[in-house]
């Protein structure tokens, strides 16, 4: 089990993984991927973040307030436990080698292949433009060269992330088959994180408005949990499937309390949804209260966020730099 080699040997994992700086970062986040990368850094492994602020430009034209957003991420991750001492963290557009890596890279893909990705598919078809560019149909390529160009050999992500590891995969593959071994074929580890609902029983989604930021205030999580979608049976129990809106606040407060989904159910008993949401409220007010108290301390200073960026940057740079070199060398291209 990789887990136990991770254990047993930290230092020969390198981690990269990272998000699309789209808005706050929220608690299907927090339990699905954040505390799996503090959990991961804290073991010892070189822990890499990137904020994909090119990649985000395949879901809409422009992207708005982007510098607010970026310093926004930057503030969740240090709410949240990632230690800068410790990890990298870093955008797309301030390492330039990464994103020439993009280069050699598609030369390694059929359109084919990457016409058949599921999750490109599905993002295409709910996407709000009414053409597919082309940064959209190839950002699995440039997600292969986010993990590559640090030898990143884990990375950390959920379900519909694995076609594009699939991809990163046999790109490091075919690279290596080429023009000689430069890269590690990279694992995922698939988090166990339960899916949350968001208030209105679909995915929680910062774009559908129904998930609990964790920068929230107290005030606003109470208000989002009051509306939260419940049924009429007033005895609370645990039941994804019969019971999906009920059973995704029992497992929030669960998750917050650190106790089972059968504990908060038959603790709330038969007090119906209003008890169940007064108790989800307090659970994620008082798990969020340390995370959203440093979250504050840092906003209070942004010039603290930039200098984090400028020496994560750094150091992808001057790695993405070392690895293009590589790259080059492999490809016999230095003149
Ligand atoms: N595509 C990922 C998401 O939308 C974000 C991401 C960009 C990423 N580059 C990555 C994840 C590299 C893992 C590895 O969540």
């Amino acid at each position: 089990m990789v887990e136990n080699q991770i254990q047993a040997n930290p230092e020969r994992y390198r981690v990269l993984t990272g998000d699309r700086p789209t808005g706050p970062l929220h608690l299907g986040h927090l339990f699905g991927t954040l505390q799996n990368r503090v959990r991961l850094q804290d073991m010892g492994v070189d822990l890499f973040v990137i904020i994909a602020d090119y990649q985000v430009l395949t879901d809409r034209d422009v992207a708005d307030r982007l510098t607010q957003t970026v310093e926004g991420l930057v503030l969740d991750y240090l709410a949240v436990g990632i230690d800068p001492e410790r990890a990298t963290v870093f955008t797309h557009s301030a390492v330039p080698a990464l994103n020439q890596l993009m280069l050699p890279f598609l030369s390694l893909v059929t359109v084919s292949e990457l016409g058949r990705n599921p999750t490109v598919k599905d993002e295409i078809a709910h996407s709000r433009q009414d053409a597919v560019s082309g940064l959209m149909f190839t950002y699995p390529v440039h997600q292969a060269a986010d993990v590559l160009f640090c030898k990143g050999n884990l990375v950390p992500v959920g379900r519909d992330q694995l076609p594009h590891i699939e991809i990163t995969r046999s790109i490091a593959r075919r690279f290596n088959e080429r023009y000689g071994p430069v890269f590690p074929e990279p694992d995922a580890l698939l988090s166990a994180a339960p899916v949350l609902l968001g208030t209105d029983g679909t995915k929680m989604s910062k774009s559908r408005h129904n998930a609990i930021s964790i920068s929230a205030t107290a005030d606003d999580t109470a208000r989002l949990l009051r509306s939260a979608r419940t049924d009429a049976d007033r005895h609370i129990t645990y039941d994804p499937v019969a019971r999906p809106e009920v059973s995704s606040l029992v497992l929030l407060a669960a998750l917050c309390l650190g106790v089972t989904p059968e504990q908060v159910a038959s603790s709330v008993g038969t007090g119906g949804a209003a008890a169940l949401k007064r108790t989800a409220t307090a659970a994620v007010n008082e798990f969020l209260a340390p995370m959203r108290a440093r979250r504050a301390d840092y906003a209070a200073d942004l010039s603290h966020v930039r200098k984090i960026l400028q020496v994560g940057n750094e150091r992808a740079k001057a790695l993405a730099d070392a690895t293009l070199a590589e790259v080059r060398t492999a490809m016999g291209m230095t003149y």
